[in-house]
């Protein structure tokens, strides 16, 4: 069975020099975003061992799995009017842009006697989730504010996501704007002000955000050492937290290009097949349906990715020397972390080698 496996230390290290970052500019909450592991409680605890305070997932299914952990629970895609009952059950902080939405919230939270927050989400001009900046908002925070079970946290936005527009002092000012003039309304300081995700670093780093953003939610860089507005890995970051292995079933020298008339492959598409003469293929049990063979990248050098079909990836093996029987191992984009977490037919492995070391 094809295996996943994750390494606490440099999870952990990464962590650590996250917050090392963070730290230089200023008192900030991290909300990690474990998405990516749909919901593996094993994450959890790696988590709560790293000192953070928060647990971050789009998913609520995926929280109710965490609801034993002390960690603090933030739901970061809106909320679904008929899941409220669960946010309110097992998140203590979500993001929310609708009144209606908030409305079932304070409902459900009243049944349920319980005090949620919210961060109110602005889009500054990704054009995802959020009350749009230029809208008159107030006649909105208004009514939040009224809410008995219902406390405004603070507000946030999400960039490099749908439209690609990167963080700039610019639409962090304008998010700020928005955070002066509710605290004006509500006569009150807002306590969070979430400037968004793993795109973050750049202005971070060249010191220009401004230190009135106070929160990060962050996933990608927690996994891949990675900022996400350039691709660039994070100074001090450990890019390569997860490997991939898999198991060849075949390893035949056959020709490059496909004999017989081609029309197109079990995905409906079009081949496109350069030939390079005879090579030796290796096929590996693993295929489409639990990763597209793009978001793959081999470690060893001699061999790259040729394609795949649902239960198949089919490389070229070169001089390698691989046989059948022999695991390849590779490394993931983070849609192919995503994609492989979500197949159970990969097996997960969390690698700690502080439990290895005890006798
Ligand atoms: C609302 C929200 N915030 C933060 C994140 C984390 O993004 P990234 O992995 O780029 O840090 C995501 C996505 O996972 C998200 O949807």
């Amino acid at each position: 069975m094809a295996t996943l496996f994750i390494y606490q230390e440099k999870i952990h290290h990464n962590i650590k020099q996250i917050k090392r970052l963070f730290a230089r500019h200023g008192n900030v909450s991290i909300y990690p975003v474990v998405k990516v592991f749909a919901g593996d409680h094993r994450i959890v605890q790696w988590i709560e061992e790293s000192g953070l305070e928060y647990i971050a997932d789009s998913r609520i299914e995926n929280l109710k799995k965490f609801a034993s952990s002390p960690l603090k629970k933030v739901h970061l895609r809106l909320g679904q009017i008929s899941e409220a009952k669960k946010i309110i059950q097992y998140s203590d902080i979500s993001l929310q842009s609708q009144l209606p939405t908030i409305f079932e919230l304070q409902r459900q939270a009243v049944l349920q006697d319980k005090v949620h927050s919210i961060l109110l989400m602005f889009d500054v001009g990704d054009l995802r989730e959020g009350i749009f900046y230029q809208e008159d908002f107030l006649p909105l925070v208004s009514s939040v504010e009224a809410l008995s079970h219902i406390h405004l946290l603070g507000i946030g936005t999400n960039l490099t996501c749908y439209g690609g527009v990167v963080p700039s002092v610019f639409n962090m000012n304008e998010l700020i704007k928005i955070a002066n003039k509710i605290e004006e309304l509500i006569k009150r300081p807002l306590e969070v002000i979430s400037g968004g995700n793993s795109s973050i670093f750049p202005l971070l780093e060249d010191r220009l955000l401004p230190r009135r953003i106070n929160n990060f939610r962050v996933g990608e860089a927690i996994f891949f050492g990675r900022e996400t507005a350039y691709g660039e890995t994070i100074p001090g970051c450990e890019p390569t937290t997860c490997i991939l292995e898999a198991e060849l079933i075949e390893c035949e020298q056959k020709p490059s290009m496909p004999i017989g008339e081609m029309t197109m492959d079990s995905f409906g598409s079009t081949p496109s097949i350069i030939d390079k003469g005879r090579m030796n293929r290796g096929i590996l049990a693993i295929g489409k349906q639990d990763v597209n063979p793009h978001y793959l990248l081999p470690l060893h050098p001699e061999v790259s990715i040729l394609g795949g079909s649902s239960d198949h990836l089919i490389v070229d093996l070169g001089e390698s020397g691989f046989v059948v029987g022999d695991t390849l191992r590779f490394t993931l984009t983070y849609p192919g972390l995503l994609q492989v977490c979500t197949s159970p037919y990969v097996k997960k492995r969390f690698i700690s080698e502080r439990k290895r070391r005890k006798p």
